[in-house]
């Protein structure tokens, strides 16, 4: 909340600049529209208050006049409102088939919504949590969730979107680099939100879209298309716990979250209590069926409201590595070393 206000002083309440190709004809037909809104208003209020005082009572026996109609002035106050708001339909439905046509030329991009984070999927299988997009082409997104009705909106675009599970949902944009500053080494940087209320955290359903030039864009894909390049598996778990929003529900400090799940801290190496009256060890085939069939255990003292999720194998596995690091249970090298015998050390026989 406070952080809201603080962005509304710094940043006001204004639309950001326009950015894609058809936001300058979106913000057009919105001040056609509110400049005649305010015009009429102004008018009709106007000649309501003047008419008020102009014939209000003179006296206590003034008696109204007769009224009749004016035809000339009734046909003009239907026929002017009448090309205007045709007006407005038709630069409206230009608008709205040209935004919803994306060209054929496109680059696509699969748009996954969840509870709450959003995955981007490149053609080549490359995934990532923030959307990066090429300039100077025309961008398609399919839209899909896994679960509740989300909506994908770029204020800097015009751009806004329901994303509906059960179907796929299509858009497009596309910002020219020179028109909006961008270059090899500042790519354009946009807000990118949620804007369908979709549960606990829809207000930090929230992300960006970073604009490059081709060039740097093909980079950053070839990188993000080798995720676990230079990272050990459970820093490669770490990034997809905070890419695919498990960090919303599972905390990693130990601390419960309100309608959550449990915390990753010493979560692997103890028992569970499940609901149906018995306990089991968090180990890796218990936190294997954890991740791909959610909700499947019933531990006690939590809600099964652990949405679905699309990991790969690998992912899963990286994931358990990481619940794994957080455990003081998890000793990878085996227990230190302790003075003294250890009980598995295997007696000498005695030779005599
Ligand atoms: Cu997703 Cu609001």
């Amino acid at each position: 909340m406070i952080s809201i206000l603080a962005q509304t002083a710094t940043k006001g309440i204004s639309m950001p600049a326009p950015v894609s190709t058809y936001a300058g004809e979106v913000d057009w037909l919105w001040n056609v529209i509110t400049w005649v809104s305010v015009f009429f208003t102004v008018l009709i209020a106007g000649a309501m208050i003047f008419f008020i005082i102009k014939y209000r009572r003179q006296t206590p026996d003034d008696q109204p006049h007769a009224h009749t109609h004016n035809t000339a002035l009734e046909v003009t106050w239907t026929i002017i409102p009448l090309i205007i708001v045709l007006m407005i339909f038709v630069w409206g439905f230009r608008g709205f088939v040209g935004m919803a046509t994306p060209p054929s030329n496109s680059y696509e991009v699969l748009v996954t919504a969840k509870k709450w984070s959003w995955i981007f999927t490149y053609p080549n299988g490359a995934n990532s949590d923030v959307l990066h997009v090429p300039a100077d082409r025309p961008i398609k997104l399919i839209l899909e969730s896994v679960d509740v009705i989300h909506s994908f909106y770029v204020p800097a675009f015009r751009t806004k979107k329901d994303v509906v599970p059960g179907r796929y949902n299509e858009t497009w944009f596309e910002v020219k680099g020179d028109r909006n500053g961008i270059t090899a080494e500042n790519p354009g940087e946009y807000d990118l939100f949620c804007a369908e209320y979709c549960g606990r955290d829809h207000s930090r359903m929230t992300t960006k879209v970073v604009v490059h030039t081709q060039e740097s864009f093909n980079k950053w894909l070839e990188e993000a298309s080798n995720p676990a390049a230079g990272l050990t598996l459970p820093q490669y778990g770490e990034k997809l716990y905070r890419r695919n929003g498990c960090n919303a529900c599972h905390s990693i400090n130990g601390s419960a979250i309100a309608n959550g799940g449990p915390t990753f801290k010493d979560l692997f190496g103890y028992p569970q209590s499940l609901k149906n009256g018995t306990t089991e060890i968090a180990d890796d085939n218990f936190l294997y069926q954890a991740i791909s069939q959610p909700n499947s255990h019933g531990i006690v003292g939590y809600q099964p409201i652990m949405p679905a999720n699309r990991l790969k194998q690998d992912e899963i596995t990286a994931i358990i590595a990481y619940i794994k690091s957080l455990s003081d249970k998890y000793q990878p090298e085996g227990e230190p070393a302790e003075e003294g015998a250890s009980e598995n050390t295997v007696e000498a026989p005695a030779t005599e």
